[in-house]
């Protein structure tokens, strides 16, 4: 370890067992030095799972939010300043959920009362998350806020549903309020784009095992593991990356720059 985050304080969103990319960085964050807070949905703290991550991070506080909720967020903001003794110098976003999806709706015949709600929790929510941290000036100078994302925002992937639109808005928001937020205070505000990764939302996607094998394929580096994520988030909350913001970044082993590969080549000569 390099103590890339020590003295740092961030809040986590969204780790929901041991497969969550939220959860594998959240260790990532502890053991390079930072101080955290973990937070998720009070439906997604009822089976207790996040104690354990909690104790194997210094008993780190966990507040519950659901993130569309303003008051929810507030508390978990003054909670947070109070507990951490300070400002927020970084935050995780990893939260995603599709309504269509779930109620096993296709995307041409998607219902717009559940579209409303996978835009907020899945997009939105970021923007609520800093403009909360805004008006409350809770983030300090400098601070680093990632949001985790997926290349069906750029190309078409059919069974990713409503989520490539909730990405794409997801995207846009990190772009116009990281404009705003690197004016005001130097915050930077980026999103990875991560490849296809085993876990309960990634395995809501129709399809999976197919998804990530031709992913797996197309990478000449293979695809990129939740713990290969949970660095790259460290490296972009530390200062090493102070100059980088509004950015969509890959983090998918080459994936979204290859057209085919040699393995796929043969595979479709066979
Ligand atoms: N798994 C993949 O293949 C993959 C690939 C690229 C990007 N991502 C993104 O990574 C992020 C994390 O997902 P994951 O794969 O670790 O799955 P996960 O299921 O472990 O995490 C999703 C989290 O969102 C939380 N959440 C849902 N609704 C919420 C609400 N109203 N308020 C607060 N939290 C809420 C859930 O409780 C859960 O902890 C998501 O944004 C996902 O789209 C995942």
């Amino acid at each position: 370890m390099y103590n890339l985050l020590k003295g740092k304080k961030g809040i986590i969103f969204g780790a929901l067992n041991e497969q969550s990319i939220a959860w594998k960085t959240a260790k990532a964050c502890f053991n390079e030095g930072a101080e955290l807070v973990l937070t998720n949905a009070p439906i997604a703290l009822r089976m207790g799972e996040i104690n354990q991550l909690s104790k194997e991070c210094n008993n780190a506080p966990v507040i519950p939010a659901d993130v569309v909720n303003m008051e929810d967020l507030k508390k978990l903001f003054e909670e947070s300043v109070k507990h951490l003794g300070g400002g927020i110098d970084f935050i995780l976003h990893s939260i995603g959920m599709s309504v269509n999806m779930r109620k096993g709706k296709h995307y041409t015949a998607m219902d717009y009362g559940f579209n409303q709600k996978t835009l907020d929790i899945s997009a939105m929510s970021l923007h609520r998350v800093l403009r909360t941290a805004w008006d409350m000036d809770a983030l300090n100078e400098g601070a680093s806020v990632v949001a985790l994302t997926y290349i069906a925002a750029q190309r078409v992937f059919p069974d990713y549903n409503e989520m490539a639109d909730a990405k794409a808005l997801l995207e846009n928001v990190t772009r116009n309020f990281g404009y705003h937020y690197a004016i005001k205070k130097k915050v930077r505000i980026n999103t990875i784009s991560q490849s296809p990764t085993r876990t309960t939302a990634g395995s809501g996607v129709k399809g999976f095992d197919g998804f990530i094998n031709y992913a797996e394929k197309m990478s000449p580096l293979g695809n990129a593991s939740a713990e290969d994520c949970a660095n790259y988030c460290v490296l972009m909350f530390s200062d090493y990356a102070k100059m980088v913001t509004m950015q969509n970044l890959f983090h998918d082993g080459g994936f979204s720059f290859t057209g085919v590969t040699q393995e796929v080549i043969e595979q479709m000569e066979k």
